[in-house]
């Protein structure tokens, strides 16, 4: 449709019909089973002729299902104005990749965007239109269990895969590409930073550190073309961001030029009323209209009361015209008035989802995401010949997926087990269920595991204690696999540990009771088959966190790129108490951001920084060498300190990074180039520029290990 026909068409909608596509229903009112509701159901107040008049639906999919659904649908819609469908497919439809934190460890933004091509074309053939992801919130605190689908700490690293994700999921041409689906920004904003890791808690967030950290991530994928933007749950400076009109209007609308779809979250209009600014679902839906939300997510509040709130001159129609206008603009571009049905084909379904080759990349996927946290005198990779003992938790062997893997089956994933029979035969491994809730008796396993070389345990979280509605107090291990490690090690096998969850935990207790600990976070449909391949050494580890491990949940918030303080604890003055530190632990991480380690050894030359003549720019020289026997891959990272600012400067900001695939022996040399808008920060004013002055330069491995180099840059205008 041209955009005349389009106008054309929105000029002969009735009110009620153009209320109907502001409405997103759950799946569950249209098929019952095989929905997926992530949040409360509501009375709707639906009648059959507001029924024909809804625009989308959510959480249902299928390729014969959507079909029947929309058919139905356009002979109900009195001028045949499709439904779109959408849904969570975060980390894969049926064939799952790592949860984004782990996607986010691979630091290679391509395969996430890889991970996304082929999650869209899962979604399109099933008939669905619109994904809710990339989720972009930028997060601090591992209480909260949404961090396990963040890309991580970093606000660099979170553009580059806020855009990756997007370019993945829409591809270059929405309306052609069938096999593509539309890409919804969410949570904006500041969703991350609930207090105290607390999910749905308020958030309080400076303006300046909201622009600096949180926001250019959302900007990022909106600028890589994002259909869609989803409104968070939380408050920002007191207002929910459903209602929060300088946040929608000024900011999204007006500053970042976002012109697509702004949708509630689930029930978010609704729950301004628990948050106590408005009295009523109709006050409610005034001030989520005003906001400039064009679809709510499940609450009646424009379905019950828009046209109220019109008569009664509450809000104008143009607000109306403008938000349907959005929605059938979605519509178009998705071309969906020539082809309702879209990509949705089931003969085609069967053969695309989950096919060979999409598992295949997600095992590669899983095998780059994976970070090798410990590896104590080289005891990885394991020898082939060796006797393994397997302790697996019970019901967590199949237990891989990970939160937000709806159409993915435990079932056909592969367990640890099932990896490990892909080198070895059963004869050579001793398979031990232990159930995180039965005390059972270690001492018979202690007489079992003598005839074994190794022990190997996969432990963690199971997939319920990460994701929506998953906050943690405590981010220990379960106490019977603290204790179940702490038997074992008074064997003298060694002990590797392969940890399954979705968030940084705290792993003193054990870290020092383990010989080597993989951090496989959860992998995804090939699961088993990764972790066998990293632990033999078919593949050589090579991701590297991109959240902070603390050492307890004390320090949390805890992140490297934390704002310098008045009092640092420093090398020289660790014996003094009036210091920003604790008394009872250091203030490092146990794991740093950007931490990870490798079967062989990478050697860094000293760096060559060179300032150009301008002394705007500069450019960094790194020739880094293989010194071990093994190939590889290492992600070599620099980072910056602005060391006088308008404003307090971090500690330390990534700038760059490169990861690099070497053969033993060999080197390459790594360059980097700064320009003066890496060096901009957010003033006092909210504006953004830099001034002249010194700055430090860091290069390593990770954000700890790091050369310095000082050097003074002279940018003559701000
Ligand atoms: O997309 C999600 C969102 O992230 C959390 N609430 C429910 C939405 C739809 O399922």
């Amino acid at each position: 449709m041209d955009s005349i026909q389009l106008h054309h068409l929105l000029g002969k909608m009735t009110r009620e019909e153009k209320i109907g596509q502001m409405v997103q229903l759950a799946g569950e009112f249209y098929k019952e089973e095989d929905s997926e509701n992530t949040g409360p159901m509501h009375e709707m107040n639906l009648s059959p002729e507001k029924m024909s008049t809804i625009g989308s639906v959510l959480g249902v999919s299928g390729a014969q299902t959507l079909i029947d659904i929309q058919k139905e649908h356009l002979a109900k819609s009195r001028l045949g104005i499709p439904l779109l469908f959408m849904a969570d497919v975060i980390h894969g439809y049926r064939t799952i990749f790592p949860i984004p934190l782990g996607i986010a460890s691979t630091w290679d933004p391509n395969l996430a965007e890889e991970s996304a091509i082929l999650s869209a074309k899962e979604a399109a053939v099933s008939g669905l239109h619109v994904t809710f992801a990339p989720m972009v919130d930028l997060v601090r605190d591992a209480r909260w269990g949404r961090v396990m689908e963040s890309t991580g700490e970093d606000p660099y690293l979170n553009q580059l895969y806020a855009r990756a994700f997007v370019r993945g999921y829409q591809g270059k041409d929405l309306i052609n590409n069938k096999m593509s689906v539309a890409a919804c920004i969410k949570h904006f904003a500041g969703y991350g930073a609930p207090i105290a890791g607390r999910e749905y808690n308020t958030v309080e967030l400076s303006e300046r550190t909201l622009r600096e950290m949180y926001l250019p991530a959302y900007q990022a994928g909106i600028d890589e073309g994002s259909k869609l933007v989803m409104t968070a749950f939380n408050s920002l400076d007191g207002v929910p961001a459903t209602a929060n009109k300088p946040l929608m209007r000024d900011i999204l609308r007006k500053e970042f030029g976002f012109q697509g779809v702004l949708i509630s979250d689930w029930a978010s209009v609704g729950e301004m009323i628990s948050h106590g600014i408005a009295a009523d679902l109709k006050q409610a839906a005034r001030l989520a209209l005003k906001a400039g939300v064009d679809i709510e997510m499940m609450t009646g509040g424009y379905l019950n009361h828009l046209h109220d709130l019109i008569e009664e001159g509450e809000i104008s129609e143009s607000l109306l015209d403008e938000a349907v206008w959005r929605i059938l603009t979605l519509k178009n571009e998705l071309g969906l008035f020539e082809d309702p049905y879209r990509g949705a084909n089931s003969k085609e379904e069967k053969t695309i989802v989950f096919s060979l080759k999409h598992r295949e990349k997600a095992r590669k996927i899983a095998e780059e995401s994976m970070v090798l946290l410990k590896n104590e005198k080289q005891v990885l990779p394991l020898d082939i010949q060796q006797k393994i003992a397997l302790f697996v938790p019970e019901e967590q062997s199949k237990d891989v997926l990970g939160a937000w893997s709806w159409k993915g089956q435990q079932s056909e994933s592969v367990s640890v087990y099932e990896g490990l029979l892909q080198h070895v035969s059963k004869e050579s491994i001793v398979l031990k269920t232990y159930s995180p809730l039965k005390n059972e008796n270690h001492k018979d396993w202690l007489t079992e595991v003598k005839n074994v070389d190794v022990i190997i345990i996969v432990g963690g979280e199971s997939s319920y204690m990460s994701g929506e509605g998953a906050s943690r107090s405590n981010l220990k291990l379960p106490a019977e696999q603290i204790q179940l490690i702490k038997n074992l090690r008074t064997t003298s096998k060694p002990i590797h540990l392969i940890l399954f969850n979705g968030r940084p935990l705290d792993l003193t207790d054990i870290s020092q009771d383990v010989d080597s600990m993989i951090e496989a976070w959860f992998p995804g449909t090939e699961a088993g088959s990764a972790v066998a391949n990293l632990l033999f050494g078919q593949k050589n580890p090579s991701g590297k966190l991109t959240m902070s491990f603390p050492r307890t949940v004390g320090q949390v918030p805890l992140y490297y790129n934390q704002d310098s303080t008045g009092r640092p604890l420093t090398p020289y003055n660790q014996d003094d108490k009036y210091l920003s530190r604790y008394l009872d632990v250091e203030n490092s991480p146990l794991f740093p951001f950007g931490f990870g380690l490798s079967y062989t050894e990478f050697k860094y030359s000293p760096m060559q920084v060179t300032v150009a003549e301008s002394k705007e720019e500069v450019r960094i020289e790194v020739t880094i060498t293989n010194n071990g026997n093994l190939s590889g891959a290492e992600i070599v990272q620099l980072y910056i300190r602005d060391k006088v600012g308008e404003v307090v400067r971090p500690v330390k900001e990534l700038k760059r990074f490169k990861k690099i695939f070497l053969e033993p022996g060999q080197s390459a040399e790594v360059v980097f180039q700064l320009q003066k808008q890496d060096f901009k920060y957010v003033h006092q004013d909210l504006s953004v520029s830099v001034e002249a002055g010194e700055f430090d330069v860091m290069i390593g491995s990770n954000s700890e290990e790091l050369e310095i180099e000082t050097i003074y840059l002279d940018f003559k205008k701000k």
